[in-house]
């Protein structure tokens, strides 16, 4: 499975989501492959990349036609850790600020088009491949909701960041690149995951929200708690090795609205 992550405003959740995917489709067996499309490089930094790093990233993929596992710029992840071994299961691609800067600039079309023939190969030595991307409406999105077989929106209970005018420009470039490249994407999964419940507004937004998105938001929400900010500093999966009795609940609950998310991703709509 190709699953694409993304909305068009920062600080909706989108690395720490799509992180907390992939450890969890490892922890059902599953070999996953993380490719980083944002070009602040957040995924790339948690996932072990080096400032000094000098290799290849995930522009490549935008460029050339590449034909075995090896021709990939593969990192292994190494020290996180989830309920089952991370060894040869979890793998990203970084991504290099500058590169990916060029591919945006430069814009053309044939990048996308090579973007989508490289997921899919890689995607036959992978179980899930998660998208990570960056929050505008621009060329690496794009290639992302091309090459994706699901697609996962994260959004924060907040009308002003994420109200209905940001949701429907995202969905103006998700139905074009729907319509032009990818007729097979459904609707996306919606989570809401930076929700604080404390805020008269957030009770109003998650009305909203789930009117308006229907059977394709999680029932749901995921709260903001230092018990994701504890997890990520330890490099944990959030419901893994908790310390307190909130973490594990909040661990817990986390775990289930992913649970919830995937089977929505999943289903055709
Ligand atoms: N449920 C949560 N509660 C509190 N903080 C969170 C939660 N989820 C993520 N964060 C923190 O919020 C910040 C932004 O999240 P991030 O996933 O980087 O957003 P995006 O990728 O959409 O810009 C990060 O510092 C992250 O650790
Ligand atoms: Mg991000």
């Amino acid at each position: 499975m190709i699953l694409h992550v993304g909305f068009n405003k920062g600080g909706t959740r989108k690395t720490t989501v799509s992180l907390m995917l992939a450890l969890y489709f490892v922890e059902q067996g599953k070999k996953v492959a993380v490719i980083d499309l944002d070009g602040q490089e957040d995924m790339s930094r948690l996932l072990g990349k080096k400032d000094n790093y000098k290799g290849e990233g995930s522009e490549k993929l935008f460029k050339q036609t590449l034909e075995k596992e090896a021709d990939f710029p593969l990192l292994p992840v190494e020290n996180w850790e989830c309920r089952a071994s991370i060894a040869d299961k979890l793998f990203y691609i970084p991504s290099l600020h500058g590169k990916l800067a060029d591919i945006n600039r430069e814009g053309k079309e044939s990048y996308v088009k090579c973007f989508m023939q490289n997921t899919k190969e890689l995607n036959k030595h992978f179980d899930v491949i998660i998208l990570d991307t960056p929050p505008s409406l621009i060329l690496t999105q794009m290639a992302s909701l091309a090459a994706a077989q699901s697609a996962v929106i994260p959004l924060n209970a907040d009308a002003n960041g994420c109200g209905i005018e940001k949701v429907k420009q995202y969905f103006a470039l998700y139905n074009s690149v729907k319509r032009k490249f990818n007729p097979s994407l459904g609707l996306p999964a919606v989570v809401l995951a930076g929700v604080n419940i404390k805020g008269k507004q957030a009770k109003s937004y998650i009305e909203w929200a789930k009117d308006f998105f229907k059977s394709r938001i999680t029932s749901k929400y995921i709260e903001d708690s230092a018990a994701v900010a504890n997890a990520v500093a330890e490099k944990r999966a959030v419901w893994f090795k908790t310390v307190s009795g909130n973490d594990r609940a909040k661990g817990a609950a986390y775990r289930r609205v992913l649970e919830d998310l995937v089977k929505i991703a999943e289903k055709k709509a």
